[in-house]
C-alpha cells in the first residue's frame, strides 16, 4: 500500500467519519472543492454548512455546487467560521479547514490563528462522538507560521480523554509542504 498524499488522506478521514444524512462543515469554502466533496458524502438527506469571509469564494463555491446539482443540500455562508455556532445547532459529523489564502485571489486575506482556534473550539462542542475535524495546514505564506504554531499549541493541550489529536506529515519534503492535524472526539466534554 502506498502512503496517502496529504489531500487524499484528509478526504479518507472525512469519508470515514461522515455518513449519509449527517451534517458536515467546510470551515474555509474557498473555491468549493471540499464543500463539493462533503456534499457528496452527506447525500440528499444530509447538509453541508460552508463558510468563507470573501464573497468571491462564496460565489465560486455556489457555482461549483450548481454545476454538480448539489446546491440544495448546502448553505454557503458569508461569515467567519468563528461564528459557526450562530448557524449550526445540530450535531456535526465532520468538518474540514484548509488554512491559508484563496488560490488565485488576494494573498492578504488569510485564515488567522485566533479565529481558527475559536472555530475549532466551537465545533468540538457540537461534534458527534467519533466525529472528525480535519485541518490541512498550509504554512508557507506570510502569517502561515504564526497560525500553524498557535493552532498546534492549542490542539496539543486538548485533553486526550475527550479528543485524540493526530499529526500526519511528510517530513522530508521541501518548501513548507502542507500537513494534517486531525481531531477525533472520543467523549462528550463536561458542560461548562
Ligand atoms: C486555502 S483557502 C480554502 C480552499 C478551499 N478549501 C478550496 O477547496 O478551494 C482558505 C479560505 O479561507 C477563507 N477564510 C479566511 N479567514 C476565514 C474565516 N475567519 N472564516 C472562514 N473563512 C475564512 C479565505 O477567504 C479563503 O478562501
Amino acid at each position: 500500500m502506498k502512503l496517502q498524499r496529504v489531500l487524499q488522506y484528509a478526504q479518507l478521514l472525512l469519508s470515514q467519519s461522515i455518513n449519509e444524512g449527517e451534517i458536515a462543515v467546510d470551515a474555509t469554502a474557498g473555491n468549493g472543492h471540499d464543500t463539493l466533496f462533503l456534499a457528496q458524502l452527506v447525500g440528499e438527506s444530509g447538509h453541508v454548512y460552508s463558510f468563507d469571509i470573501q464573497q468571491e469564494a462564496i460565489d465560486s463555491t455556489i457555482n461549483r455546487l450548481e454545476e454538480h446539482g448539489l446546491r440544495d443540500r448546502t448553505s454557503a455562508i458569508l461569515d467567519g467560521h468563528q461564528n459557526v455556532a450562530n448557524y449550526v445547532t445540530k450535531e456535526v459529523a465532520g468538518a474540514v479547514f484548509n488554512l491559508g489564502y484563496l488560490p488565485g485571489a488576494n494573498h492578504d486575506v488569510i485564515t488567522k490563528g485566533e479565529t481558527t482556534i475559536q472555530a475549532i473550539d466551537s465545533l468540538l462542542q457540537i461534534l458527534k462522538i467519533n466525529g472528525m475535524i480535519v485541518l490541512v495546514i498550509y504554512h508557507g505564506h506570510v502569517g502561515g507560521k504564526e497560525e500553524r504554531d498557535a493552532v498546534i499549541d492549542f490542539v496539543s493541550q486538548l485533553p486526550q480523554k475527550y479528543v485524540h489529536v493526530l499529526r500526519y506529515e511528510f517530513i522530508n519534503q521541501k518548501n513548507d509542504p502542507p500537513f494534517i492535524i486531525a481531531l477525533e472526539k472520543v467523549k462528550q466534554f463536561p458542560k461548562a
